[in-house]
């Protein structure tokens, strides 16, 4: 079974996050499949709804299962971080449908859409430091661009967590929706009346003046890669089941 289950509707391309036995945890097969789908969705003016096939979870971010034996050379690669740069440089509007926990890299890959719909179980957070790295897929710089330095302060130092409610008001996600594919699809189709030529030459306009972090955390996540620390706290959450 795949790990990323696409179902193109004309113009709308509906990308389903699908590993629900690891709670959408990205690996590299699972980045490696979300890449092959933004390269060909790229080629024909398309909006990307990116969703859970499974209700109650967005992403449990990246795959610690897998992260925890990579070291610097591994994080040098920028994996994670350099999909979420090709998400976000999609030619024409994303759409994030959060309905659960979106956490790590799966709040890293919800920041990188152009918007976020959350419904009222959504859950946003940076949990990196307490598993001994750092937000390095964009976390850091698009959180505080979003949300302002110090809320973003608030999640990646200090651990804080937001309900959907407080990210609203955070302006971490647009609106609150109950029905997520009815509130994404109704999205998706007014953008899709708009010129797709404007639409995006002005993603290409908000995109000047973009702050670009992702070689900086690039090195200073391959530092942590390599720590003992690191090893020690994506084990204790690997066995934390068995304690
Ligand atoms: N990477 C790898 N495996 C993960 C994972 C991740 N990021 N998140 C969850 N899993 C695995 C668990 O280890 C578990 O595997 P097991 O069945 O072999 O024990 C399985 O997915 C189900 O997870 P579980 O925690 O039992 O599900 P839950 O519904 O109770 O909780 C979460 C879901 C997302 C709240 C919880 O899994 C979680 O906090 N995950 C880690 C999030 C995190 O720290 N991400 C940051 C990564 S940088």
């Amino acid at each position: 079974m795949s790990n990323i289950a696409v179902r193109q509707e004309g113009e709308l391309w509906w990308i389903g996050l699908n590993r629900p036995d690891r709670r959408n945890a990205h690996d590299e097969a699972t980045v490696a499949e979300f890449d092959a789908v933004l390269a060909q969705a790229g080629r024909t003016p398309s909006i990307l709804l990116i969703h859970s096939t499974t209700p109650g979870i967005f992403a449990a971010g990246a795959d610690i299962r897998q992260m925890r034996e990579c070291d610097s050379d591994h994080a040098l690669r920028a994996i994670n971080a350099g999909l979420f740069d090709r998400l976000e440089a999609h030619r024409w509007p994303t759409i994030a449908l959060i309905d659960g926990p979106a956490l790590g890299g799966g709040c890293e890959m919800a920041l990188a859409c152009d918007f976020r719909i959350a419904s009222a179980r959504a859950i946003f957070a940076q949990p990196e430091a307490s598993l001994g790295i750092l937000a390095g897929s964009g976390g850091n710089w698009r959180l505080a661009q979003l949300v302002g330095l110090a809320a973003a302060r608030r999640m990646l130092l200090a651990g804080a967590r937001l309900d959907a409610a407080a990210a609203l008001e955070a302006g971490l996600v647009d609106e609150i929706a109950d029905d997520l594919p009815a509130r994404g699809e109704a999205l998706a189709k007014t953008i899709a009346q708009r010129s797709w030529r404007a639409l995006e030459l002005t993603k290409l306009a908000l995109r000047v003046h973009r702050p670009d972090t992702t070689k900086f955390d690039t090195v200073a996540q391959a530092l942590l890669f390599d720590s003992a620390d690191k090893y020690e706290r994506m084990t204790a959450f690997l066995e934390r089941k068995k304690r």
